[in-house]
């Protein structure tokens, strides 16, 4: 069965010190979150201190970003040498606001995908429609196509380690949670999209997160539906106890 994975996002929220301390937090009580894979996702330039907070610990640690070149001229950038030298495990990439703020697109998505996977990091891999799309009954067709695009060139062994989530973008840190059908309804889809273009036996390993909203009171019910692995957590995540709430619910 596939382990439930509860990953905080930050953002471009925290100071060094509270970083520190958030991170502390989260390893100091994760106790009755056992049965859950923590992860703790914060900014770039923070990342160093909050590997030193998580030495020891059961908490792993994820960048929000990385770039598609070995170091380099690129300034600005951060590459996957950076992040594993510091003991990342973890990268989001195509986060909604990097896709839609930032402009990157899924060939970036792909490329970026493919460096983690070489460098041994742990993509996760973030699809999800507007409100326009949705409305307009194009949520099928917007996840495949990302899905596709970003997952391009990807082997099957490869797959077993990209996590996905999928968060729908009307629903991030608005407050408008996807209901658990509508939510089910797209990580179903997305595991026929990997059973088709991989394997069943793949599908059935391959990690799934909802994100978007996700609270103490809600997620039990969104992590209990069938294709549902965890949660990609944003606002909730910078609070100890609400991201630990959401896990323990998990
Ligand atoms: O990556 C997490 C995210 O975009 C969801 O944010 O604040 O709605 O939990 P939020």
């Amino acid at each position: 069965m596939r382990r439930p994975l509860i990953a905080g996002n930050w953002k471009m929220n925290t100071d060094r010190a509270s970083a520190v301390a958030l991170a502390k937090a989260v390893a100091e009580k994760s106790g009755p979150a056992k049965h859950v894979d923590l992860l703790v996702c914060p900014p770039a330039v923070y990342l160093a201190s909050v590997a030193e907070a998580l030495s020891g610990t059961p908490v792993a640690l994820g960048a929000q970003n990385v770039y598609f070149e070995d170091n380099g001229a690129f300034t600005g950038e951060t590459s996957t040498s950076m992040l594993t030298d510091l003991g990342v495990e973890f990268v989001i990439l195509g986060h909604s606001e990097r896709r839609h703020v930032l402009g990157e697109t899924d060939a970036d998505v792909a490329k970026k995908t493919l460096k983690a996977l070489d460098a041994g990091l742990a993509p996760i891999v973030c699809v999800g429609e507007l409100l326009e799309e949705r409305e307009a009954g194009r949520t099928a067709e917007v996840i495949a196509s990302q899905f596709e695009g970003s997952l391009a060139g990807v082997s099957e062994d490869q797959m077993a380690s990209v996590v996905i989530a999928y968060e729908p973008v009307w629903a991030i840190g608005t407050g408008k949670v996807a209901s658990p059908e509508q939510a089910e309804e797209v990580h179903a889809d997305l595991r026929r999209l990997l059973s088709e273009r991989y394997s069943p036996a793949l599908a059935e390993k391959v990690r799934i997160l909802y994100g978007g909203s996700v609270k103490p009171g809600n997620a039990a019910e969104l992590i209990g539906q069938p294709n549902i692995d965890g949660a990609l957590v944003g606002g909730a995540s910078l609070k100890a106890d609400d991201f630990l709430g959401i896990a323990t619910a998990a």
